[in-house]
């Protein structure tokens, strides 16, 4: 489903070193399948997932989704691909101003259905995300965790194959975090989603099917059954414990 080769991205600075964010990545994502991307703050992760939805050109390498390379398509063809193939869920919160909550999360799908029909669709998923009692609150008003669920839904409310989070998880408490965390499996199994989901939360990655990580622009690890782990990952791996060993159904233990 996604195929990332040999990807490179380094951002320019005011004259010096330029920064290596992402640095030679290749990975897979199948569908159906649930890849954790685990990674220090400032290692590139972000800057991989523009990337992966062509906000972003890379200055090398191939982005490949169903096996076409999107990283050079044209803006309206890229804008078409975030549209019907893809959900983000990213870090900047974007909102209606003055928009409630049914809006916010239907507003891919007033593009693709129209705006009865999409705002009639996106309440079932509102009502599993908890906001059931928030659909009609103006979202700029919402607590950061509930605007993040707002764009959780409306990331998944184009059914789309290829789904993105950036830190879906970062404002929410451990409960809501790990109904969250189930919710993002079960629509991978149900609808056969690919989801590339970049957390620096140890705890996300125990929900993944494969776990990588990012360190300074590149990949340390590729999965569970890799065999033996690398150093780098080696130093991580007490804070990994059931992603990398295992892949159990329940969250791991908290990091030590
Ligand atoms: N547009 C940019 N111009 C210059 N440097 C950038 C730009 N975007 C990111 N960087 C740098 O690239 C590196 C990777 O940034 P990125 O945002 O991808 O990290 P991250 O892993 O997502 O971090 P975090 O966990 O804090 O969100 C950082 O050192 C950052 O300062
Ligand atoms: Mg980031």
């Amino acid at each position: 489903m996604l195929k990332l080769r040999d990807l490179v991205k380094h951002h320019p600075t005011g004259g010096g070193e330029p920064v290596r964010a992402v640095d030679g990545v290749s990975m897979e994502v199948r569908a159906g399948e649930m890849v954790a991307l685990y990674g220090p703050s400032g290692s590139g992760k972000t800057t991989l997932l523009t990337l992966v939805a062509a906000l972003v050109a890379p200055d090398s390498g191939a982005v490949l989704v169903d096996g076409r390379d999107i990283s050079i398509l044209s803006d309206a063809e890229a804008a078409s691909y975030r549209l019907h193939e893809l959900g983000y869920i990213d870090q900047a919160f974007e909102l209606l101003p003055g928009g409630d909550v049914i809006q916010n999360a239907a507003l891919k799908l007033w593009v693709t259905v129209g705006v009865r029909r999409g705002n009639r669709e996106v309440a079932p998923m509102l009502e599993r995300l908890g906001l059931g009692e928030r659909l009609c609150h103006r979202a700029d008003l919402l607590s950061m965790g509930e605007r993040q669920r707002v764009m959780i839904a409306r990331a998944l409310s184009t059914e789309p194959k290829l789904l993105l989070a950036d830190e879906p998880t970062g404002n929410l408490d451990t409960q809501r975090s790990r109904e969250v965390l189930e919710l993002l499996r079960e629509v991978c199994r149900e609808r056969g989603t690919a989801l590339l989901l970049v957390t620096h939360d140890p705890q996300a990655t125990a929900y993944a099917d494969r776990v990588h990580v990012l360190r300074d622009g590149r990949l340390a690890e590729v999965d569970a059954d890799a065999g033996p782990l690398t150093p780098a990952v080696a130093a991580l791996a007490p804070t990994l414990t059931g992603a990398i060993t295992g892949t159990p159904s329940a969250p791991s233990a908290p990091p030590r």
